[in-house]
């Protein structure tokens, strides 16, 4: 099975992903926990492309060919081989934040978005779970955390707004595969509402 955590940034994915892991884990199965960009040596060499630097340094069309090729290496050297050999697939973060930040939030690319998916992807995950914060939390949580990697947080809160927005759509769009969690409470609240979901 392939799982999907997702949401704004800041919204806590990172930890219910480890979280989702563990508690997958005692129920004796043998899960791989992996995040996007990244996941395989290649896309973690495209990930600093993509996170470091100024909001503007890509064009939005540029910018999802580099998350599409940082996806396809996932799939091909992480997600697939994980999945033939039996195994539990966690991810943090997949194609749901293409269609949402380049997709929706940054001009309306949702058609190219959908079209590089279709042609180099081709598969979604089993289910996906969007972490649901108020996106004023989620900036401050990803901006507390400083280091390199804020180039979304950069793009600022309004910028958030509309990436929460757009990811309650997907759940609208998609109601088989994803579920919208509330994200509020503890770690351990959130893991529960996951785990009851799932
Ligand atoms: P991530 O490491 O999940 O950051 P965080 O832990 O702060 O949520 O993702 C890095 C950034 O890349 C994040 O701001 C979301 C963005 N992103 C996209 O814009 N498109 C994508 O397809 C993916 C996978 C991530």
């Amino acid at each position: 099975m392939l799982i999907s955590l997702e949401g704004i940034d800041g919204c806590g994915k990172s930890t219910q992903g480890r979280l989702l892991a563990d508690a997958l884990r005692a129920q004796g199965r043998d899960v791989v926990l992996t995040r996007e960009p990244g996941g395989s040596p290649g896309a973690e060499e495209i990930r600093r492309l993509l996170v470091e630097g100024a909001g503007e340094r890509w064009s939005p069309e540029t910018e999802c060919l580099l998350f599409t090729a940082a996806r396809r290496d996932h799939l091909e050297r992480t997600i697939r081989p994980a999945l033939e050999a039996g195994r539990v697939v966690v991810t943090d973060r997949f194609a749901d934040s293409t269609r949402v930040y380049q997709g929706a939030a940054r001009g309306d690319l949702r058609d190219m978005v959908d079209r590089l998916h279709a042609l180099m992807i081709g598969v979604e995950p089993d289910r996906t779970f969007v972490i649901d914060i108020d996106p004023a939390t989620g900036l401050a949580r990803g901006n507390a955390r400083g280091g390199a990697e804020d180039r979304f947080e950069s793009l600022g809160l309004s910028f958030q707004q509309r990436l929460a927005t757009g990811f309650r759509a997907l759940a609208a769009e998609y109601p088989d595969r994803v579920r919208l969690i509330d994200g509020s409470g503890t770690a351990g609240d959130v893991s529960a509402r996951i785990l009851a979901a799932l």
